[in-house]
């Protein structure tokens, strides 16, 4: 099986990724419940793993990590927690269901969506304009999972802190492609899923909160920290992380974030863009196919999605995986606004996202099923 679905979870886990797991599985203590060393061992670990993200993340304080079970996880603890009835939010039409189905059901909270350009490229130009008395929040997916376009988060931070508008970034397809600096970043909240391109395990992701917001625990429960209490505690991140922690979990996302920062992000990066325009370069070349990219580079991740004449994604998805033996993703991508702005809301498209460890030998021969399917009308 050629495995080109990295952008739903990474299937080429670092040794040291599965080592930890094992170690950690091995050795199993609960960390923050138990009074033996073990435990105090552990949660030194975890202590390396929080301050080794808040380094990659430029910020100061590591208490303001959360670890969270996946990035849906970590936006709904960012958005139930902060928005107050009536709050009006600003978004983006890439956002993922893990941000629109929450607020699509606090009906309390209107919203409303920054437009895009005719090349679908969002219009951040527009934010002011849209910016009412009760706007209390913007999202932002910073690298989009349906066509891989990234976005300038620094500038629009930087104009969002201007505007005095708390920003929530969505960086699970970006982090570890591209460096995320929030140094600079006030009021400003990001979440992202470990097991992407940071390489950790599934059920992993992060909550950063900076630390002039102030968000109500969606979740309360143990925290190991002030037993005696009937209250949550008030601090981070024990205000947002209950219950036992995933410690084979962490401890991997931990040597996940070590692997990327030693090879760099952007050089990772790099392989799977060369890839992509590899791909992209050939597909133009192809009568029955459309590919729902805008062939910028310079600001995208290693995604490229496409569409075999009006045949509808899911085929084409299947019969790359039966016929073909290679992994993809059709459908919708858990982004209904995404497919509307790009007209494929009745067709999805399929998707295509290659590792660190994918080769142009793999993606010939995703190229060449995808010529023999088009060209024999396979669907
Ligand atoms: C942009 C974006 N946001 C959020 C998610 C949800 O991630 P998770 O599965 O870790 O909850 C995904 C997953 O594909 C995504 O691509």
């Amino acid at each position: 099986m050629i495995y080109l679905d990295n952008a739903a979870t990474s299937n080429q886990k670092p040794y040291s990724v599965k080592k930890a797991v094992w170690n950690a599985l091995s050795h199993p203590v609960n960390v923050g419940r138990n009074s033996g060393r073990e435990s105090f061992l552990y949660a030194e670990k975890i202590l390396g793993v929080r301050e080794s993200i808040a380094q990659l993340l430029h910020i100061e304080y590591s208490e303001n990590i959360v670890f969270t079970s996946n990035a849906s996880h970590g936006l709904n603890l960012a958005i139930k927690g902060f928005l107050k009835p009536n709050d009006h939010v600003i978004l983006t039409l890439y956002e993922h269901n893990s941000v629109l189905r929450q607020l699509y059901q606090k009906e309390k909270n209107p919203i409303c969506f920054l437009p895009c350009y005719p090349d679908h490229r969002v219009n951040f130009e527009q934010m002011e304009q849209l910016i009412l008395p009760n706007t209390a929040l913007l999202v932002v997916n910073a690298a989009s999972n349906v066509t891989g376009a990234t976005v300038d988060y620094k500038k629009i931070y930087q104009k969002a802190n201007q505007l005095g508008l708390t920003v929530l970034f969505d960086f699970s397809q970006a982090i570890g492609n591209i460096d995320i600096d929030l140094s600079e970043c006030k009021r400003c909240m990001a979440v992202f899923s470990g097991h992407k391109s940071l390489l950790g395990p599934q059920g992993t992701g992060v909550l950063y909160v900076s630390p002039d917001i102030a968000l109500s625990p969606v979740l309360e429960g143990g925290t190991g920290s002030l037993s005696n209490e009937l209250f949550q505690p008030d601090f981070l991140p024990d205000q947002l992380e209950i219950g036992t922690l995933n410690v084979p979990g962490i401890l991997g996302l931990g040597k996940g974030v070590e692997f990327v920062k030693a090879n760099k992000p952007e050089a990772l990066l790099h392989h799977k863009l060369e890839l992509i325009q590899y791909t992209y370069d050939a597909l133009q070349n192809m009568k029955h196919i459309k590919v729902y990219h805008n062939g910028d580079f310079q600001n995208s991740v290693g995604i490229l999605s496409f569409n075999v004449s009006n045949a509808h994604s899911e085929l084409i998805a299947r019969i790359l995986s039966e016929k073909y033996h290679i992994s993809t993703r059709g459908g919708y991508h858990c982004a209904p606004f995404a497919h509307r702005e790009l007209g494929t809301e009745n067709q999805g498209a399929v998707r295509v996202s290659p590792g660190y460890k994918t080769t142009k030998k793999e993606m010939t021969k995703l190229l060449d099923a995808i010529y023999k399917i088009q060209k024999n009308s396979e669907y």
